[in-house]
């Protein structure tokens, strides 16, 4: 079985416009505001995904083109939209230039505002699993998608390939949660584990997040497992247009005929991820206005 996440998402963008046209006609509208700090393509063009999905839907946005020189231009600008009363989610695209502290920002960002969910205060949220927190989108997109399938991950073994702040580190809090959709046993490995795949072939749902190109080969699964690929490699292509295609983490070819269910590349997570974003605007909106959330 193929899980479509763009089809998922698109119904999921559906209920938020539904959402968004109920609220009084005198309200204003949520606010998304997106920074980009690099001209790398490939961050442009998510950003243009993300603020298409945000007009499809009803939510207004925002985008900054910055090009700092050191962390503090950043820092003020920052702050900036933490004051602004009209922006309710800031989202900083990464990854930024090798100069700029990472922590530093991700810090500055109003934890109110933290649409990524990426603030220190919104991670140990997660993992206390306070209701205000707001899930990192990815790892958000994947519970969800598994859920509108009807795949129960209660007590399965999840295993997650990949340790990142993004990924890895939030989708294994919050799989873990004593909650709906959620109370998985989960392993996450990384480059340094030993017996890989031995140790994914016990995997009732495997998560491939690590960034190298088709890595996941069939006989890394077992039969009739949900593979998720959170993968997005540019790798070169000739006959394309732009010259460069998309690829997961998974060979998608090969894993396909050996599990039960699977994500594509594109059109999986990716979507998700997008649609998930959405959900935690509307989410800044409802918290912020002290609105009951839907
Ligand atoms: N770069 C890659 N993924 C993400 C994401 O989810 N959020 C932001 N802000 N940058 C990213």
């Amino acid at each position: 079985m193929l899980l479509d996440g763009h089809k998922i998402a698109q119904a999921i963008h559906a209920e938020i416009k539904d959402v968004l046209q109920k609220l009084a006609t005198h309200a204003r509208k949520p606010c998304l505001a997106c920074v980009l700090t690099t001209k790398h393509p490939a961050s442009a063009s998510y950003v243009q995904r993300k603020i298409k999905a945000c007009h499809e839907v009803g939510i207004e946005s925002q985008v900054f083109h910055l090009q700092p020189h050191c962390t503090k231009e950043l820092l003020d600008f920052i702050d900036k939209l933490n004051l602004d009363p009209m922006v309710d989610g800031i989202l900083i695209q990464l990854p930024l230039p090798p100069h700029i502290h990472l922590l530093e920002v991700l810090e500055k960002i109003d934890p109110l505002k933290d649409v990524d969910g990426f603030h220190p205060l919104n991670a140990g949220k997660v993992l206390l699993q306070d209701p205000t927190a707001f899930n990192p989108c990815t790892p958000l997109g994947i519970k969800v998608l598994l859920e509108r399938y009807e795949i129960d991950i209660t007590g399965k073994h999840v295993v997650i390939l990949g340790r990142s702040n993004i990924v890895g580190k939030p989708l294994a809090a919050l799989l873990m949660q004593d909650a709906p959709g959620c109370n998985a046993t989960v392993t996450v490995a990384h480059s340094k584990s030993t017996y890989l795949k031995e140790l994914t072939r016990t995997a009732d749902i495997l998560v491939a997040a690590m960034g190298r190109p088709k890595a996941v080969e069939a006989d890394w699964v077992k039969e009739g497992a949900v593979v998720v690929d959170v993968g997005i490699n540019r790798v070169e292509a000739l006959a394309s247009k732009s010259g460069y295609k998309v690829i997961g983490d998974v060979d998608f070819e090969n894993v396909k005929n050996k599990c039960m269910a699977i994500t594509p590349v594109p059109g999986g997570i990716g979507p998700m991820t997008i649609a998930m974003l959405l959900k935690n605007t509307l989410k800044s909106y409802y918290l912020r206005n002290k609105l009951q959330l839907p």
